[in-house]
């Protein structure tokens, strides 16, 4: 089984280190402790990572927009939008310095704001307009401004485009993109319409869902109504997409994924927050006589996401973080992961629920939810419902008369303000979280699917970061995370660090998103070397790249570290990590092993080992040999790289004795990270 140490001392004592794993248990055995975790020190050691920028003062890279084909990234940073390369990664990447005026800047801190992490210009949003020019925002020192980046798309080939402000497109951005550096928002745009959620004063409040023309000539805008608590009450939002929903382009809708204080729920106790989805028609130009330039097809509903306790209980993960949505080949049907928290005294925890566009439809094709009664409380809707249904986007293939919302009949715009919310909340499939972290050191905030082509698993990637900052009134987002005080929360929940902020966790599941798929921690890796919340995060398949961006800086990260999870076949194979194979010499990456899936078949199967030679019983040892001298008291390393292996540790004395194990504290004192011999 091993070979003798022919040039050993001869009174050398042989150990050897056995490194167990359990295979096929993972489902509940240490559940959430991933088989590689990695100090950021690991991280530069594997060689799996490039720091692409840098900053010691915090420049907030919040904003990432990549084009896989043209191959660039653009940041959005304080005072500055770099462009980087990404087929050329020695090249300087391309920059512009765009400040806040000095005026702007004076205001800000007179009005007692911090000038290091408020008083600039902080980049939130880039959108790509057309093929020559992206659409940016930044807060401009609580004075938001927009305005057209331009590359210099002539000349292509192996000329760099030249990127800058176009000065004389500058305009505000006020319904834009926030005030404030640190609160959450949504911006998304299309045809040339911003379609954004965000605040729209100084100090935070009267959050509302705005749409506005970007090119200026045009003024016109449509917004959800204001001081109206039934329709938004101290939103956060945080993501828009546009989802067809039938083939009439007629119909094709904006969802709105965001939390709010919800006035359905206990109004004199505690307050509850909720996540929501909304949707409005991106044919909605509003009303004629009423309801002007305000939604006319606005409705929301709650996202359920709850794991069921004892007696009927029911744990809510309400506080919406994130949201990422996994197309697939029917664009009308994406699947919607959610990203979610909780936090109360007593418990914390984070989950991700999986939503079906099907579920989503069927709570805005349901019941609206209507405050009625002598002590006006919510109920289901049980009226009349007007023609035609609330929320219809105007068509004339259906109906003739009905070519825009500024033609629907008194009735349903007298309807549509004062119903926003269904009465049926959208469940998750499987009625609960794929994935939940209770009591874990960690927030979890940001999230992004990479779908294998197979279907048959997701890969999560999920950033941890402190409590995402809250908005004034916004209580739960600043209640207890680890211990900090209800009656003193912080005024810039944002700026709190916590010790594992700055972590990647990458999850698989096997069985995709199926109703239970299985779920695979793979690795736990700190990408900063001071924790700071992970900002954004950009996936490039064509690459098999990650963008992670944080407080401190922008760091892209291989999918995979293959090698690490170990030397033997069945090392590689009980890792079960999606992007990993043996190729009969070592753990190497999937796409770049010629017989894919040859050795380590399917992470569905449920004997990963049948296959490699080197499993004794079922159980994978790794065994790795030290030598060790009698009467010498060095330290013998024998580190498990996995957390789900456990260290044996055999003694031999001689050439022909049989080895046995060491037992207890006998014969040396061992550590977690190896043994010392007694002398
Ligand atoms: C990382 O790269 C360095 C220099 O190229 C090399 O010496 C080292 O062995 C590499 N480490 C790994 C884990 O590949
Ligand atoms: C893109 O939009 C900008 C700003 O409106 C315009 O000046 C430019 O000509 C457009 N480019 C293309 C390729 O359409
Ligand atoms: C103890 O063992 C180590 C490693 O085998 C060796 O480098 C060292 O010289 C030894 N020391 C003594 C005092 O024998």
């Amino acid at each position: 089984m091993w070979a003798a140490p022919g040039h050993c001392l001869p009174l050398a004592t042989l150990l050897l280190c056995l490194l167990l794993q359990q295979p096929g248990s993972s489902r509940a055995w240490k559940q959430h402790a991933p088989r590689l975790r990695l100090t950021y020190k690991d991280l530069l050691k594997s060689n799996s990572s490039r720091l692409l920028l840098a900053s010691g003062d915090g420049m907030d890279f919040q904003a990432l927009l990549m084009d896989e084909d043209r191959a660039w990234l653009m940041v959005g940073a304080k005072n500055n939008i770099f462009l980087l390369h990404l087929d050329h990664p020695n090249r300087e990447p391309e920059k512009i310095f765009w400040p806040a005026p000095k005026e702007q800047v004076k205001h800000c801190q007179l009005a007692g704001r911090n000038v290091e992490t408020e008083c600039a210009n902080f980049i939130r949003l880039l959108q790509p307009f057309n093929q020559s020019h992206v659409f940016a925002c930044g807060t401009g020192s609580y004075q938001p401004v927009c305005a057209f980046i331009q590359l210099g798309a002539r000349g292509k080939g192996a000329r760099a485009p030249r990127m800058q402000l176009v000065t004389h497109s500058l305009e505000s951005g006020r319904g834009r993109c926030p005030y404030s550096p640190h609160e959450p928002f949504t911006g998304l745009l299309l045809g040339g319409e911003l379609y954004s959620g965000t605040s729209s004063d100084f100090m935070g409040s009267s959050a509302a869902f705005f749409r506005t023309w970007v090119h200026g000539a045009e003024p016109s805008y449509i917004r959800t109504e204001q001081n109206q608590d039934h329709w938004l009450h101290e939103p956060t939002f945080v993501g828009a997409y546009a989802i067809p929903d039938t083939y009439n382009p007629h119909d094709d809708k904006v969802y709105i994924f965001f939390r709010e204080t919800a006035m359905e729920a206990g109004q004199w106790e505690r307050r509850h927050i909720h996540a929501r989805v909304a949707r409005v028609c991106k044919n909605d130009v509003g009303g004629k006589r009423s309801l002007i330039n305000r939604w006319s097809t606005f409705l929301k509903a709650r996202l359920v996401c709850s794991i069921p306790g004892p007696q009927g209980t029911e744990t809510h993960f309400d506080q919406l973080e994130d949201v990422f949505l996994l197309h697939t080949r029917d664009p009308r049907n994406p699947l919607v992961f959610g990203l979610f928290t909780v936090s109360s005294g007593v418990f914390s925890g984070s989950a991700v629920c999986i939503y079906s566009m099907a579920a989503v439809r069927a709570a805005f094709s349901g019941p609206f939810a209507h405050k009625e009664g002598f002590d006006y409380r919510w109920v289901e809707y049980k009226g009349r419902v007007p023609y035609p249904r609330p929320g219809t986007c105007p068509s004339e293939t259906y109906d003739p008369l009905l070519q825009s919302t500024k033609d629907f009949p008194d009735e349903l715009i007298s309807f549509m303000r004062s119903h926003q919310l269904m009465w049926e909340p959208v469940y998750p499939q499987g009625r609960q979280p794929v994935l939940a972290r209770v009591n874990v050191p960690y927030r979890l905030r940001r999230l992004l699917v990479h779908r294998l082509d197979t279907d048959s698993y997701d890969v999560l990637f999920l950033g941890t970061g402190g409590s995402s900052s809250a908005r004034p009134g916004d209580t739960a987002g600043q209640l207890l995370w680890h211990s900090a005080s209800p009656g003193a929360p912080s005024p810039d929940s944002s700026s709190r660090c916590f010790t594992d902020d700055g972590k990647v966790l990458k999850v698989a599941l096997a069985g995709g998103a199926s109703p239970a798929p299985e779920v695979i921690s793979l690795e736990e890796i700190s990408i900063t070397k001071v924790p700071s919340p992970i900002l954004d995060m950009k996936l490039s398949p064509k690459r098999q790249e990650l963008f992670v961006s944080s407080t401190h800086g922008l760091l892209q990260l291989s999918l995979y570290r293959c090698e690490l999870y170990g030397r033997t076949c069945t090392d590689c194979c009980l890792a079960r990590d999606p992007y990993c194979t043996w190729d009969s010499k070592s753990c190497a990456p999937h796409l770049l092993t010629e017989k894919k899936r040859a050795r380590c078949q399917d992470v569905l199967e449920a004997d990963p080992l049948s296959q490699c030679q080197d499993t004794a019983e079922g159980t994978a040892v790794v065994e790795k040999v030290v030598f060790g001298v009698e009467k010498n008291s060095t330290f013998l390393e024998c580190l498990a790289r996995s957390p789900q292996s456990s260290v044996r540790w055999l003694v031999r004395r001689g050439e022909e004795t049989a080895p046995s194990e060491v037992r207890g504290q006998g014969g040396g004192t061992r550590s977690r990270g190896g043994f010392v011999p007694r002398d």
